[in-house]
This record gives structure tokens, sequence and C-alpha cells, in this order.
């Protein structure tokens, strides 16, 4: 052999040698091309070598070709292997990155909680059931007759004023208020009696931090012989001590409502601000809470009671605003809002 085809034979052997080195030591896809490209590129390392054949003889040229055919060839493969072994490896780790388990059950429904409004309800429900009081139902679709006359309410009082009203076409109405309930359920029980009407109400409001369209009451009324403001207010100071937990500070003013005479309007001091002021308590200091009042002789007749034989207390709790005040929350607007983080503090 020639001193040059000696020269290029260690060469192409040195060259192929580099290459797998550097073939090993690469670990990215780019790093791969590095190494190809510098072997085997145009303008790469055996390309160059190819050029010096011009001084070897044509036999030596022959067999130096095969030689550096064959490291082209091994190198070739050595690098498609490579590759295609880190392709494999990067897809393997996405797919386990990616994996989930189909057969795995799902996660359920997640517990949810009563809303606030529902809590006050089910509280006093159970204080006043425990007093023996039945737990009456009404409709929210309402007719005038129970909503208005037969609460001593006609057509022509200014009292209807008190309340705007949503009218439905055929004449009905979304009732103002549960006092509806007064009147059915004297009509269904008859006297003597003790029941409790909670429930949504309606009115035709501009709403704001502390007026809603739709919110709760629980009307209240026992209807015996020789009721008494004297009953009115035990049974008024036992469902304050039973919802606040707490002494409350209450006022009671004279209060008008047709339906009931003597009537009041009993207020708790703000339990939000304390009585300083605030939204809620429309700066005041004080929230009208419970209006009550001995029932109209007019609307126990309308149930069927005889006023002579019968007496009886009324009263219409503001649900929502008491939830408000016994939660602290300072808008009413979140317990119709939907907004699960507000709902599920409860
Ligand atoms: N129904 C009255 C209202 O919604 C409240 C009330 C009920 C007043 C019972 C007296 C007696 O404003």
């Amino acid at each position: 052999m020639t001193d040059a085809a000696l020269l290029l034979t260690n060469q192409i052997e040195l060259l192929h040698s580099i290459a797998i080195e550097h073939l090993n030591a690469a670990t990215t896809l780019e790093n791969i091309e590095a190494v190809r490209v510098e072997a085997l590129g145009r303008k790469g390392k055996l390309a160059e070598i190819s050029k010096q054949f011009g001084k070897l003889g044509a036999e030596e040229r022959a067999s130096i070709g095969k030689l550096l055919n064959a490291a082209k060839q091994e190198l070739e493969s050595k690098i498609e292997g490579r590759a295609a072994a880190l392709q494999a490896r990067v897809l393997d780790a996405r797919l386990d990155s990616e994996w989930v388990d189909l057969t795995a059950p799902a996660p359920g429904v997640r517990p949810g909680s009563l809303h606030p409004v529902t809590k006050v309800q089910q509280e006093l429900e159970d204080v006043f059931v425990s007093m023996g009081f039945a737990v009456l139902d009404g409709p929210e679709v309402e007719s005038e007759y129970y909503n208005f006359d037969a609460l001593n309410i006609p057509a022509d009082h200014p009292a209807r004023d008190m309340q705007d009203t949503f009218w439905v076409k055929d004449g009905r109405l979304l009732r103002t208020h549960t006092s509806p309930v007064q009147v059915r359920g004297l009509e269904t029980l008859g006297p003597p009696l003790k029941m409790i009407a909670p429930g949504r109400v309606f009115r035709n409001e501009e709403v704001d931090a502390s007026h809603e369209h739709t919110f709760y009451q629980l009307e209240g009324m026992m209807v015996d012989h020789d009721v008494s403001v004297a009953h009115l207010i035990y049974f008024m100071k036992t469902l304050l001590s039973a919802i606040f937990h707490r002494e409350v500070t209450v006022r009671l003013r004279p209060g008008f409502f047709p339906f009931v005479e003597p009537g009041f309007e009993l207020d708790i001091q703000c339990l939000i601000c304390g009585g300083a002021g605030c939204a809620v308590c429309k700066q005041s200091g004080w929230v009208e809470l419970l209006p009550c009042g001995l029932v109209h002789p007019a609307v126990l007749r309308a149930g069927g009671a005889d006023p002579e034989e019968w007496s009886g207390f009324a009263f219409g709790l503001g649900l929502t605003r008491l939830a408000m005040m016994r939660y602290g929350i300072d808008d009413i607007r979140l317990f119709t809002g939907g907004d699960l983080r507000f709902l599920r503090q409860f």
C-alpha cells in the first residue's frame, strides 16, 4: 500500500471512530444531526477525504473507496438507529406524562351544602314544631283574594301600594307575603291552631344591597281562646333567642298592617354594624325584622273563625333578612347570585 493510501485509511478509521464517539455522547436529536453534518455532510470530513482520491492509483482508489463507503454506510445506519431510539424515548416520556386511566371510577358527586336561608328556615321549623306548631305551605302564584281581600286589604285600599306586585295575566299574582297562608291555614285546620308557613315571596322592587324582588318569609299564627299580646311577646322572645343564641336588643313600635289590630313592628339592633349604621340597616342602626300583631277580626271571619270566640296573633318574619343578620352577610344579592364561593361557606 502506498503512503498516501495508508494515510487515507488511517484518516477514515479515525474519523469513523470519532464520529461514533460523538454519536454515543449525543443526547438530543440536534446533537445527532450535528454529528451527521460534521461526518457525512456535503462539506463534511468524509467528503473532504474523497477529494484526496486523486493522489491514488486506480486499484487503491477502488479499495479505499470501498472502505470509505462502508464507513459512510455504517455511520449512516448508526445515526439513524440512534435518532430513532431517541425519538421513541421522547414519545414514551410524552405518552407516560399524558396517561389517563380510563377505567378509573369518576370522582363522583361532590357534596353540596344547604343554602343559608334553608338553614335558618330549618332551624326555625324545629323550634316551632317543638312548640306544637304545624308547618304549612301555600301557593307562590296566589289569588288576589288570599293575598289581599281576605287579609282585609280591599282593592281600593292604599295598603296595596305598600307592596308592589307582580301580576299574572290571568288575574292571579306572585304572592307578596306569606300572610295568605293565615286564611288558608284557618280554612284547612280550623281553630284552635298554631302554624308557621315559610316560603318564597315576590315584590316588584328595585334591587340593591338590601332589596330583592324574590326573598323568603316565615309566617306564624296562633289562634285560640283569649290569645293576647302577652302570648305574642312570649313567642317572639323564644324565637329570637333560638335564632341568635345570644342577647339581641329589640324595640317595639306601633306598625300598621290591615290584617292585625293592634299591629307592631319589632326591630332588632343591627348585628352587622352593632347599631353604628351600615348599608343593611340603611344607616339607622336598626333592622325591621318582625312585623306582628293580633289577628284582625275580619281575617278570622274570612278564615271561618268567629272573632267573638277566637283570637290570635300573627307575625311575618323576613327569613332572608334574618339569615343576613345571623351570618353577617351585607348584600342580599348574594343569596340568589349563584356564586359557589359564597354558597360553599355554609
Ligand atoms: N305580611 C306582612 C308583610 O309582608 C308582615 C306581617 C305578617 C305583618 C303578619 C303582621 C302580621 O309586610
